[in-house]
């Protein structure tokens, strides 16, 4: 017998062997678990329901729960809003609130504000608190995180959601995931996918390049799915290459299944079905809050069985869906254990957590006179202006409100910190003339010029004037977008007419997305963005204020001198015409633009003062040639040189010195936040895999990574670089 038949014949015994081992290793049992757990339980739940109860779990039985199936131990599934706070109880058939004495939340800092942290543990910690508070109110899935790019400034939501960069996101919303799902709750990472406006959010057709699909919006729910093991996801509104998102196989079977191997629930958005067979076969599983006259009506109801009934919808994929909804109560422990956590809410804890996420989300943008912080031993008097010193903001944005127990406002946060040192004269400044009903915005923008006047006296005659601005929740919203970035109820000529009269004018902006400020922005020395910073906001913008502590955000997004400086506005691709939209800025996304398109932002992403400063050194990279599979690690000292203890965030970005396809001008890769005493040095490392120096090939649709040249760019902020190297790749 030749060679090349002995080699055959020994390949042959071996994987006779091979497979007789592996089969004696993994009883069917075993394999059946090996590939998921409670796989038999689920299978034997399953197998004793009838078509009837199996259909009854995949649809709302009221506004936020789907049926259980009593005989077999399986409960209602409780479902609630939202991303930075428990929502109220609502009735089982309304949208009423019920009206409960006990259903008060933490409201925790908006998503935006916590991704302005750049701290990853603020996320995990953020997550644990409101699983606990999830699970003390009985819920079982929390919808949240919001993790849309913020792809245009006008979006009414970008306050619920984190950044417009993908890596961003990404690192702020596996930890929050995490944390809810640890305390036994099932997040809901939403909105599964491009739901990156409100304007005809339940029609538009969303059309984006496959690169920018990937490379931007995809990447957060990738990252949720494949390494926070998200539970469930939220299908949007929108359509996305003309199917709906709740009915679009692309997204929901061919990707979230089939690439990212989902295990978990795709929930649809309330009243965002809309069909029966081709949401069933396209990877659709629980219908809620669809605006029909009876449950019966519902999608998935009696239309599901007679679709099952009349062949058209396997009996097995309804087998599934109820499958994946029993595998998350498994996970959960709702069913097959009895120590699910008990939770807890409104604790002292749970205060502590929303106060880190507002202290360190607090950004620094303007500083030019030094003019903070405010030493209050210096100063007889501090003049306190605007509708955003006294206003709650908790219980706004619809479907995220809060009915908190506790939100301190600026006007309280400096009072409690002055106590009597110092006169607080207040005055209202300018009064929201704005209603916001039923998603329809009515605005009264007279200049109210006795409120300007009683402002204008009060700075004169204060040391210091701190103006509370921005915007809130008749603004930030769901439901519909802002029509402008300009600062409503003419706050700019208050500001103007304040800065007149006393220079030592300071501004703080409350707001979850960008305004204007180019009319005023040179005559102001200190500037600060202050979010909608949950129940312990005030606290931490008085504690900023007057040097309690450093601040370390960093802004999340771009802060354009104008609207029309911004990608889709230049472009004029937003919202989109007849109810189709298509993002023809494609990758270049907030910073992306303004970096390679060379246009200045009035305050850049990435940007943060602080009232310590850091000396950054000895730059370096482990080497300077890499192959694919290598992992790129950068090490610099930064030593706090001021008189504050600090954090500072050191970002990494990527440049492609070449390459066979447009790529933005430099991606944020890595970054890190670096907490040092005064005086104190470290030196630190930033890992970048070089694999993530990667683009997306549309063709092959595989990630590619191109051999030749990239510069990694060191900096605190995206327009602040301080050190580039250069790598190789082979
Ligand atoms: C809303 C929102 C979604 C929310 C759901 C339930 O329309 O789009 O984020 O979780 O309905 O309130």
């Amino acid at each position: 017998m030749n060679r090349s038949k002995i080699i055959v014949l020994v390949t042959l015994i071996n994987l006779v062997f091979a497979s007789l081992y592996f089969n004696a290793c993994n009883s069917p049992d075993q394999l059946a678990d090996k590939k998921e757990p409670f796989q038999s339980e689920i299978d034997s739940l399953v197998s004793s329901m009838t078509l009837e109860e199996k259909v009854s779990m995949l649809h709302g039985n009221s506004k936020f729960a789907n049926a259980g199936i009593e005989r077999l131990g399986i409960p209602e599934w409780v479902l609630s809003d939202g991303p930075h706070g428990v929502r109220e109880e609502i009735q089982r058939h309304s949208w009423d609130p019920a009206g409960w004495t006990n259903d008060s939340s933490t409201y925790f800092p908006t998503g935006t504000a916590l991704a302005a942290t750049w701290n990853p543990e603020l996320a995990l910690g953020t997550g644990e608190a409101l699983g606990e508070e999830a699970r003390a109110r009985g819920k079982d899935v929390l919808l949240g995180p919001g993790v849309n790019i913020h792809r245009s400034p006008l979006c009414g939501r970008n306050f619920e959601y984190m950044s417009e960069d993908p890596v961003l996101t990404t690192a702020m919303c596996v930890p929050y995931i995490k944390g809810v799902q640890s305390k036994d709750v099932a997040a809901c990472v939403k909105h599964y996918a491009l739901n990156n406006q409100e304007t005809n959010r339940t029609t538009v057709d969303v059309q984006v390049s496959e690169r920018a699909l990937y490379e931007i919006y995809l990447p957060a729910f990738k990252a949720a799915v494949e390494e926070a093991e998200v539970h469930t996801i939220m299908g949007a509104y929108n359509k996305f290459r003309g199917v709906y998102c709740c009915e679009n196989k692309y997204l929901l079977k061919d990707i979230l299944r089939d690439e990212w191997n989902f295990k978990g629930v795709v929930i649809s958005d309330w009243d965002a079905t809309h069909s029966t067979v081709d949401a069933a076969l396209n990877g659709l599983d629980l219908e809620m809050g669809t605006d029909v006259a009876s449950y019966d009506d519902y999608y998935f109801s009696k239309p599901l069985i007679q679709a099952v009934k009349d062949g058209l919808v396997p009996e097995s994929i309804v087998d599934e869906k109820v499958g994946n909804i029993l595998r998350v109560m498994y996970k959960t422990k709702i069913l097959g254990a009895s120590n699910r956590e008990k939770g807890s809410y409104n604790t002292p804890e749970h205060y502590e957590a929303a106060y880190k996420v507002a202290k360190e989300s607090i950004v620094l943008l303007k500083n030019s006179k030094n003019l903070l912080p405010i030493d209050q031993n210096k100063i007889k008097s501090v003049a306190i202006i605007g509708d955003n010193a006294t206003r709650k903001h908790c219980e706004g944005g619809f479907s995220s409100g809060v009915k908190a127990k506790k939100e301190v406002t600026p006007l309280e946060g400096i009072k409690n910190l002055l106590g009597k040192s110092v006169k607080i004269n207040f005055s209202q400044g300018y009064e929201k003339t704005s209603e916001l009903d039923n998603f329809i915005r009515i605005t009264d923008n007279t200049l109210n010029e006795e409120l300007l006047n009683s402002a204008v006296a009060s700075a004169k005659a204060s040391d210091v004037a701190i103006i509370f601005a921005g915007l809130n929740h008749d603004y930030d919203s769901e439901g519909l977008d802002k029509s402008d970035m300009l600062l409503p109820y003419q706050q700019d000529i208050l500001i103007k007419a304040v800065a007149k009269a006393n220079p030592n004018t300071i501004v703080v902006f409350h707001a979850g997305s960008p305004v204007d400020m180019s009319s005023f922005s040179n005559e102001i020395s200190a500037m600060v963005w202050g979010w909608l910073n949950g129940s312990e906001g005030g606290t931490a913008i008085a504690q900023m204020l007057f040097g309690v502590f450093s601040p370390s955000g960093k802004m999340p997004f771009t802060l354009p001198v104008h609207l029309e400086d911004s990608p889709a506005h230049a472009l004029d691709s937003y919202p989109g015409v007849n109810h189709s939209v298509n993002y023809t800025e494609d990758l270049l996304v907030g910073y992306r633009w303004f970096d390679t398109k060379n246009i200045r932002p009035l305050f850049a992403f990435g940007h943060g003062l602080s009232y310590t400063q850091f000396t950054i050194s000895n730059v370096t990279v482990d080497k300077n040639v890499f192959a694919k599979d290598e992992t790129a690690v950068v090490s610099l000292n930064i030593k706090n040189d001021g008189d504050f203890d600090g954090a500072e965030t050191i970002q990494l970005y990527a440049h492609d010195v070449e390459s066979s396809v447009i790529r933005p001008f430099k991606e944020l890769k890595s970054f890190k936040k670096v907490f040092l005493n005064s005086e104190e040095e470290k030196t630190i490392q930033l890992e970048l895999p070089v694999n993530n120096l990667s683009f997306y090939n549309s063709k092959t649709k595989t990630w590619e990574l191109e051999p030749g040249d990239f510069k990694l760019m060191i900096g605190n902020a995206s327009n602040n670089i301080f050190e580039t190297v250069d790598i190789q790749i082979k």
